[in-house]
């Protein structure tokens, strides 16, 4: 982008919360789908059908050509993964990252669920990577800079033995998927870090891998994975800089009470 970060107007952060809330709502009606046995296309299609039930469309299909209506990535895969015949399993992780478009807004989310269960060192994997998240969130306040958010990403990922992802960040959002700031996890050493002023919305979204940080994009051009095959790891939220705390707007509590008829 140009470095312009907008202040949303309160009727846009009004619409946000509504596309948040609908964005948070199919996060967790796709994570509670997923089950042993499942394909990644009939999550993605059940998804798809959620977003729409709930009066929102998806922001991601279409976008740059994105073929799906959520990014589902499976165990090694980072972000971005496509859905298709792939029956997921017990003992493997699948990362969720759901972008709704609600009255000309987006609200954008991620999860990282176990398909009934995983290994230990594996949930661990995940928990840290949400901690990171919520940890992001503590330095969400007017006056820090985003370099505040993207170290306590990466402090908590490195003191876990766990490398950050660098290749993709998190990153403002509003009328657009990707607005200005983008969001490193890590501290890219930058020392014009963008200042948080109230009014700001941003997608915080740490990818956490479990061994090294390296990533390449499989031959559909999507897939991110870790080079090492290992497993990855996706928590995001969307949120509003405020006066004081964040005000998290992917949460279920904001879901418009009448769903539109499709
Ligand atoms: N939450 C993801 C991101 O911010 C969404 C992927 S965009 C798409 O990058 F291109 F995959 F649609
Ligand atoms: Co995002």
């Amino acid at each position: 982008g140009d470095g312009m970060i907008q202040l949303k107007k309160d009727h846009e952060i009004e619409a946000m919360r509504l596309a948040g809330g609908v964005a948070s709502t199919v996060l967790r009606e796709a994570a509670a789908f997923v089950q042993p046995g499942v394909t990644t296309l009939e999550i993605d299609q059940f998804a798809g059908e959620r977003i729409r039930h709930h009066g929102g469309k998806s922001a991601f299909l279409g976008y740059r050509n994105y073929p799906c209506e959520i990014c589902i990535s499976v165990n090694e895969e980072v972000v971005h993964g496509l859905a298709s015949g792939r029956q997921v399993q017990f003992g493997d992780i699948v990362s969720l990252d759901v972008g709704v478009r609600y009255d000309g807004y987006i609200g954008d989310n991620a999860t990282t669920v176990a398909v009934g269960g995983c290994d230990p060192a594996v949930q661990r994997l995940m928990e840290v990577t949400e901690n990171a998240l919520d940890e992001a969130l503590d330095q969400a306040l007017p006056g820090n800079k985003v370099i505040d958010i993207s170290r306590a990403i990466q402090r908590c990922a490195e003191a876990n033995g766990y490398s950050i992802v660098r290749e993709f960040v998190g990153h403002g959002v509003g009328k657009k998927v990707h607005e200005d700031p983008q969001i490193p996890n890590f501290d890219d050493g930058s020392r014009r870090s963008p200042v948080l002023k109230p009014g700001m919305t941003l997608a915080i979204e740490p990818m956490v891998n479990l061994g090294q940080r390296h990533v390449e994009v499989l031959e559909d051009g999507w897939t991110v994975v870790a080079r090492d095959g290992l497993p990855s790891a996706h928590f995001e939220h969307t949120i509003l800089v405020t006066d004081g705390e964040p005000e998290i707007l992917t949460c279920p509590g904001n879901l418009p009470s009448e769903p539109r008829e499709s």
